[in-house]
């Protein structure tokens, strides 16, 4: 029997990196889920590649865009009419862009503002009427929401007002067993993390900056942020709500 045999998850942000990790790994346990992305060709491949790895579970591609209502409407319409319920929500959709104080634009803050934190809350709220009792909502927020890191001030915003997302729904649905807590990954490597700066010279001074403050000295895995997201997607963390599950190498934590 697998962890997560016959669960219906929804994973958002999943054509690649920590999302696609956390996609196959729910397959693997059983679970049918559904993947999104805006990218429709990465999305595809993705959730190829995770169906010819798993005899159980079955991965669905859906292209939405977080940020656009229309799109969530139309993604919660197909996992209603597929599978009628949600019992595992994995809010991963998220951009990290850096700017310092001095360079955030308007146009800076509106768009990472708008697909971490509105993006997010939306993904949620029209889950609502979907998300069986009991089910587990994961959502993405990351170390940077409790550190001071150079050029990340509006993306660790974002992150900061995830983990509080996390406290408040955890209240706000328990009336319903439903579960929500927050992931928090170090530096994972991703194509997102890989691309976070686009001077070579400053991803290379940021990526040098987190290693050499990092216990494990390596970056992380992004199976090892799906491993921790399976924790809180299955009944192991059945006394486990509005909590922080730090991923990060000890980086944040001492
Ligand atoms: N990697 C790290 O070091 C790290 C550390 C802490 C926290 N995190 C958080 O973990 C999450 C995943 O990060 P990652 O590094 O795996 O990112 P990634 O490699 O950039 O992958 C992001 C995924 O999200 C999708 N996506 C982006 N914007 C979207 C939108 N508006 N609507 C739907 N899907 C969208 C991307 O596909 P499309 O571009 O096709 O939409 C892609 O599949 C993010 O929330 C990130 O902030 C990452």
């Amino acid at each position: 029997m697998c962890q997560l045999d016959g669960k219906v998850a929804l994973v958002t942000g999943g054509s690649e990196g920590i999302g696609a990790a956390a996609a196959r790994r729910f397959v693997l346990e059983g679970a049918t889920v559904f993947v999104t992305g805006r990218r429709q060709a990465e999305l595809d491949t993705t959730v190829k590649a995770i169906n010819e790895q798993s005899d159980r579970g079955q991965a669905i591609a859906v292209r939405s865009d977080v940020s656009s209502h229309g799109d969530l409407d139309r993604l919660y319409t197909r996992v209603r009419d597929h599978s009628g319920r949600i019992d595992v929500l994995f809010a991963n959709a998220g951009v990290s862009e850096l700017a310092r104080l001095e360079e955030v634009s308007e146009e800076h803050f509106d768009r990472v503002f708008g697909i971490n934190v509105r993006g997010l809350l939306f993904t949620v709220q029209k889950a609502l009427p979907l998300l069986s009792d009991g089910a587990s909502v994961i959502l993405s927020s990351s170390i940077a929401a409790s550190k001071g890191v150079e050029g990340t001030s509006v993306y660790s915003a974002t992150k900061a007002a995830i983990r509080n997302f996390a406290r408040t729904w955890a209240v706000e649905l328990a009336g319903r067993r439903i579960r929500v807590n927050a992931v928090s990954p170090g530096p994972i490597e991703t194509p997102g993390f890989s691309g976070v700066a686009t001077d070579p010279a400053q991803a290379t001074d940021f990526k040098d900056a987190l290693l050499a403050a990092m216990p494990l000295g390596r970056l992380g895995d992004p199976d090892e942020v799906a491993a921790a997201a399976l924790f809180l997607a299955t009944d192991a963390s059945s006394f486990t709500t509005g909590a922080e599950l730090f991923v990060d190498g000890g980086l944040a934590q001492v």
